[in-house]
């Protein structure tokens, strides 16, 4: 049988359940805030930012192959002048730019076009580019950028401390998938990304010295440490930094 007014006992164990409920769902939240995921409306990243397309470098690259290579070397110390965003187009397009649209060639080779390789950015002082983590999305010759902030410092501090990190305009961080490649030529695919990034090296060093930029390739620093700054995901591998700034 119902009781018309609930007496004393009923109610306080409504209200008790009440405040238990409420406490259940309050420290999910918590909980979530303190696991470090990212609440899903703030993985809405920033729109892909457009980069120039090769019209507008075309001209500034346009140095003859004897001079470019002759003139490149490993600078290691810049100014304070800001890259502009044409500039570092033209670094990113001779690094990984698709020059083949049909069949998605790029400037660099790479073994059975499996295209393993990654360009990562970590944007200190370029033009029309907030500080921050961003990706080259070569199909798109776009910028996605992964996290705002100032994390020359943190680079420099992954590699023994070297200046020219911490110095650089730009960093770009040269990654490798394995996994893409290894699929196709099974254990020898890792040591065909590792000469891959050698020739992105080289299209950037000699891109470098034809806009009279300056940049070296560091090889010394700490794979875990860069894979945790970077966020890479799982079985991508950090091969090369290349600080970037006016000479
Ligand atoms: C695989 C590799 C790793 C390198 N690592 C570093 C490095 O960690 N730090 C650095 O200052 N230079 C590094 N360099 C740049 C060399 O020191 C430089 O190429 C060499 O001194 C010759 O000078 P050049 O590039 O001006 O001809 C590296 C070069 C290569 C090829």
């Amino acid at each position: 049988m119902f009781v018309k007014y609930p007496d004393k006992r009923v109610l306080a164990f409504f209200t008790m359940t009440l405040i238990l409920l409420l406490g259940t769902m309050t420290s999910g939240c918590e909980l979530n805030e303190d696991s470090g995921e990212e609440p899903e409306n703030s993985k809405e990243q920033a729109e892909p930012v457009e980069l120039p397309a090769e019209e507008e470098f075309k001209e500034q690259l346009d140095v003859s192959l004897m001079d470019s290579l002759s003139e490149r070397r490993s600078v290691r110390d810049y100014s304070d002048e800001k890259l502009t965003l044409t500039e570092l187009a033209a670094l990113l397009w001779s690094a990984q730019g698709i020059t083949e649209k049909q069949r998605g060639y790029r400037t660099a080779p790479s073994a059975g076009a499996t295209y393993p390789m990654e360009v990562y950015l970590v944007v200190e002082n370029v033009e029309e580019l907030s500080p921050g983590l961003y990706r080259y999305s070569p199909d798109e010759h776009t910028l996605e950028q992964i996290k705002e902030g100032h994390f020359n410092e943190d680079l420099k501090n992954t590699a023994l401390g070297q200046d020219p990190i911490g110095d650089a305009s730009v960093n770009l961080v040269i990654t490798a998938v394995y996994e893409r490649v290894m699929n196709r030529y099974g254990e020898r695919g890792e040591r065909y990304a590792k000469i891959e990034a050698g020739h992105i090296s080289q299209n950037i060093y000699l891109s470098c010295s034809a806009l009279e930029l300056g940049t070296v390739a560091i090889g010394a620093f700490n794979d875990e440490q860069v894979i945790e700054l970077l966020q890479l995901q799982e079985g991508e591998y950090p091969l090369y930094i290349m600080p970037v700034g006016k000479r």
